[in-house]
């Protein structure tokens, strides 16, 4: 069974995210969304609140699982008996930092493989930052996010901004 793992912080997931995660499901048996537990990283939404959004904008895909882990990825794929980690790759920016990453989980584990995919030309300028910048800012996230949780997003960020 070809197991991936699609690693990533989802703060919150955007409709980019959702786009790999469809492609990669489509080419694997199971593609485990791999929520990180952000220990130094100061996430907007807790970890509970990213795990939840990614089900509610993956309910119809039957082949994907989402988790959540901490520790090494390496680790947390080995457990889950994935074979690949799926990464999507918007512009030469993010090339650097995931070609380390893609040497040192290779180093770590030489069973265990990186494949990157392209993100659409759609979406190659989205992020999660960005998403929560245009919100926190009065714009309109329509077509950046899951519609299923556009409006959870923009109620977090209102009430996260009043305190
Ligand atoms: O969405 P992000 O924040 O870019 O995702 C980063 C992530 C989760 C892929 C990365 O931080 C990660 O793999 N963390 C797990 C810890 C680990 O295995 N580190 C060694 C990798 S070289």
């Amino acid at each position: 069974m070809k197991i991936f793992v699609y690693p990533g912080s989802f703060d919150p997931v955007t409709n980019g995210h959702i786009d790999i995660i469809q492609r990669a499901a489509a080419i694997c048996d199971k593609l485990i969304v791999a929520v990180l537990v952000n220990q130094s990283k100061n996430s907007l939404f807790s970890l509970e609140e990213r795990v939840e959004m990614l089900k509610a904008s993956l309910s119809c895909c039957p082949n994907v699982e989402v988790c959540s882990f901490s520790g090494l990825l390496v680790e947390f794929a080995r457990k889950k008996g994935a074979q690949v980690i799926i990464k999507g790759l918007r512009a030469v920016s993010d090339y650097e930092y995931e070609l380390q990453m893609a040497h040192l989980n290779k180093k770590l584990d030489d069973n265990i493989e990186t494949l990157f995919m392209m993100a659409s030309l759609n979406y190659s300028y989205l992020s999660s930052s960005i998403v929560k910048d245009i919100t926190l800012l009065g714009g309109d996230i329509e077509g950046l996010v899951p519609k299923v949780i556009k409006s959870a997003i923009i109620e977090k960020i209102k009430t996260t901004q009043q305190k």
